[in-house]
């Protein structure tokens, strides 16, 4: 892997010890790396996460939280309903009762500048956490994943669902034409961009062949989005497109879609409208995150794919991330090009994501550890 070190400096201390993070990467144990450095439990660190609507969000909560526990620091951890003035307002709580650095998945990366520019004042430093925060010169460092590859995963696994692609990427046995529709999500989302233009990509040349069609005509990301990437949202855009462009006795073949509840709303829609019962095949369609009620529907052949994203390794990444700020060094990055805020280009540590069928569900998701075969069965997490 591609492992390029940031040269920008944090401060004062970043000389003397940077040679103690040179072999942090996804798979290190952050916890290890810091009781050298005297006592840290008077520090904490302010975690603000936009959603418990999304099962994700929760897991990313809770394994930073234990992860930054773990190397000894105290944790407040708030989550903001996916309301941007809710977020705001956590933020500014942390900045004053003194926490000494941010970790932000931001709702909107647009909306927090104010709260960036204070916490610089404060000297409080900032990890934008998987969503990157834009407009702000006040973002030091920022953990994620490849997004644009996570979109090409999605664009590739569509084409490879209907046949267009073999799974090893050489031309399919199917010719098309295929009706596909295609979903975006929340456009106040920095990475919601960089997956639709990962999966454009991929499947722009088969647009161009005529073997998809969008038979919509909604082709841009702003008729795609999805507002804070709502299932209903989605749902009800699935059952207008369905009224309005495929009222002719026509089928839709694929959907992309870029996250799994939207691939739920999508689902419903298309259910309720008599796909997946008798002849008529539920359509080949994408997801992210491996939620736990969408493996359920892969192994249940309803939803074709998802991408999984491992964040116990997001959140080991961050508390290495954050143990270097918090002793004066700087973070490893292995990125420091690709992420350009609007104001500086943010030094990132990303990592890699996997797409997920039918065909991979124990190997990627049970064998990892990440679910039990029992919750992937009941399709239910605890289970
Ligand atoms: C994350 C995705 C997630 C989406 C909706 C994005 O910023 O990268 O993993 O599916 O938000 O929560």
């Amino acid at each position: 892997m591609n492992r390029r070190s940031a040269l920008a400096a944090f401060g004062a201390g970043l000389a003397l010890t940077l040679a103690a993070c040179g072999g942090g990467g996804a798979g290190s144990s952050s916890g290890d790396s810091t009781g050298s450095s005297g006592d840290t439990s008077d520090i904490t660190v302010g975690v603000a996460m936009p959603t418990q609507t999304s099962e994700r969000w929760i897991a990313d909560g809770n394994n930073v939280k234990a992860g930054l526990e773990k190397a000894g620091y105290k944790v407040d951890l708030q989550y903001a309903n996916d309301d941007i003035p809710t977020q705001s307002q956590q933020i500014d709580q942390m900045i004053t009762k003194g926490d000494k650095l941010l970790i932000v998945a931001a709702i909107d990366g647009t909306a927090l500048s104010s709260q960036l520019s204070s916490a610089a004042a404060a000297g409080i430093k900032v990890i934008s956490y998987d969503r990157l925060i834009r407009g702000s010169a006040d973002v030091d460092f920022y953990v994620s994943f490849d997004n644009y590859k996570v979109g090409q995963q999605q664009g590739t696994s569509l084409l490879t669902g209907l046949g267009l692609l073999n799974p090893d990427g050489s031309k399919g046995t199917a010719t098309g034409p295929f009706n596909v529709e295609l979903f975006a999500g929340s456009l106040d989302d920095n990475n919601a961009q960089f997956f639709w233009d990962g999966a454009i990509d991929a499947i722009q040349p088969f647009i161009d062949s005529g073997q998809v069609v969008v038979k919509s005509g909604q082709t841009k990301i702003d008729q795609a989005a999805t507002l804070r990437w709502q299932q209903e949202v989605a749902q009800k855009r699935m059952e207008d497109l369905l009224t309005s462009a495929y009222n002719d006795g026509s089928k839709v073949d694929g959907v992309l879609s870029p996250y799994d509840g939207i691939s739920r709303g999508i689902i419903t829609a298309l259910q309720n409208a008599g796909y997946g019962t008798g002849a008529q095949k539920i359509p080949v369609i994408t997801g992210q995150d491996a939620e736990i009620a969408s493996v359920k529907l892969i192994n249940d052949g309803v939803q074709y794919s998802t991408i999984f994203k491992d964040t116990r390794k997001l959140a080991e990444q961050v508390v290495t991330a954050s143990t270097a700020i918090l002793e004066g060094q700087e973070p490893e990055a292995n990125d420091t090009e690709t992420y350009d805020n609007g104001v500086k280009v943010v030094p990132s540590y990303l990592l890699e994501s996997e797409p997920v069928t039918k065909e991979n569900v124990t190997s990627a998701l049970v064998d990892t550890g990440y679910y039990t075969q029992a919750e992937v069965d009941a399709g239910k997490a605890g289970s």
